[in-house]
């Protein structure tokens, strides 16, 4: 068992560390504060290659490894999450799911854009009917012959305003519940794609959440991805690979939190000396430290049974539930730790905290993740206990 990062992991969290000091930081208390789209940050996070890491060359991508894209979003996560997110959409769930389950037509044709930030992709699964209930499809598609017809509403839409792009699952045949559900790959400027207002929400607030309503959308028999009826299992699997994407949006927070209140803590005094001198603060650092790297370990760990081949499903699920947790409990202690200026949004902390709570909410609930993990305790999948025979 090997704990050690490589040279070129190093060297990407490195790059991913500078870029979001230098390129996200001045204006992120801005950004978030008029909901205003990263759209000059998107554009460098492309021309630096972290919107299609883990892409193959062959189609404009990094060829990187699940642990190089979550070392990347930590980084970046600790400063901007509206950045983190467009960037974990990008990757883990339209360009992987393209790049695994598309035609080779498919894939020359969309995902040089979307590696290089031409265009963005969204993942329109969720609808008002059907959020963790995510079988329960109220969009349709009819087989017309050569082409499908579209129907029907998405909502909380991550990139919904921004995209070029969007990966569309849709039901095909009612009577064959889940396995009637198809994924589409749909052109934003197609007619009868109508994108609804921004969301205005709790965090996240320059990333770009909004309905999207499709109205007898043609979409050509080429553009369906994977097989007919499949499109529910592409939605788990690429889930699956989100998950670790948003767990490791979770730890950047927790590990943001925690280093911006060890600054504030050895800087500022109380009674005589640093608050971080005083055990009360030191305990609640000493706890923080502990999570946010037992936080890593299980995120790391994810990510390489990802890149291992092995089935890390109930491995996603509980990092992104613990790292979700981690982030929500330790950015609520860095507002406390910082006190007043905790509560004001120069300090950078109540931003963190308004993030963290999405990623108990999104690409699965925190319930959703431990319906994936209970199943598999009882379905006998974790490992052999030495009490049950
Ligand atoms: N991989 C492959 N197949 C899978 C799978 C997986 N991980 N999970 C389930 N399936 C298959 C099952 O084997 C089953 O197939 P068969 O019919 O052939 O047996 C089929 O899918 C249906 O599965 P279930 O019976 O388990 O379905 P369920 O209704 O009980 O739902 C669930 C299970 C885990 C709750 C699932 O619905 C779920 O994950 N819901 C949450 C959806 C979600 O994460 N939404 C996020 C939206 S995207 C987003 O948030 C992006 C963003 O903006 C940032």
């Amino acid at each position: 068992m090997y704990f050690t990062l490589t040279e070129e992991q190093i060297a990407v969290r490195d790059a991913a560390r500078d870029f979001a000091r230098m390129e996200l930081l001045p204006g992120v208390i801005e950004r978030d504060r008029h909901m205003k789209f990263p759209t000059e940050q998107v554009k460098k996070m492309g021309e630096l290659g972290f919107l299609g890491m883990m892409v193959s060359p062959d189609y404009g991508g990094g060829g990187m490894d699940t642990i190089s894209y979550v070392l990347a979003m930590e980084e970046i996560s600790k400063v901007d999450n509206s950045c983190s997110v467009i960037m974990s959409v990008n990757n883990s769930l339209v360009c992987w799911g393209l790049e695994k389950m598309g035609t080779e037509e498919q894939k020359m044709k969309y995902l040089p854009k979307l590696t290089s930030g031409e265009w963005l992709g969204c993942f329109c699964l969720s609808e008002p009917e059907a959020g963790s209930d995510a079988t329960s499809q109220k969009t349709t598609a009819v087989d017309c012959g050569d082409h499908y017809l579209l129907n029907g509403t998405k909502n909380w839409i991550t990139n919904g305003g921004s995209s070029s792009l969007h990966l569309v699952m849709a039901q095909a045949d009612p009577l064959a519940g889940s396995r009637g559900i198809c994924t589409f790959i749909v052109e934003a400027s197609w007619p009868g794609v109508t994108i609804g207002a921004k969301e205005d929400k709790l965090g996240i607030r320059s990333s770009d959440t909004h309905t999207i309503m499709y109205n007898d959308v043609k979409v050509p028999k080429e553009n369906l991805l994977s097989s007919k009826g499949d499109g529910f299992k592409f939605a788990m699997k690429t889930l699956t690979g989100g998950r670790i994407g948003i767990a490791s949006q979770a730890l950047g927070i927790a590990a943001g939190a925690y280093e911006l209140s060890l600054n504030y803590s050895q800087e500022r005094k109380t009674f005589g000396k640093p608050i971080s001198s005083h055990q009360a603060i030191a305990f609640k650092l000493a706890d923080m430290a502990t999570e946010v790297e037992a936080a890593r370990l299980m995120v790391h760990r994810a990510a390489w049974m990802k890149d291992q081949g092995l089935d890390f499903s109930v491995a996603a699920s509980m990092a992104k539930v613990f790292a979700s947790e981690v982030a929500m409990k330790h950015s609520i202690e860095a507002v406390q730790i910082h006190g007043g200026y905790g509560y004001v949004k120069e300090y950078h902390v109540e931003r963190l905290m308004r993030d963290a709570k999405i990623t108990q909410i999104y690409e699965g609930t925190s319930e959703v993740q431990r319906i994936v993990i209970s199943r598999a305790i009882l379905q006998g999948q974790l490992y052999q206990p030495m009490w049950i025979e």
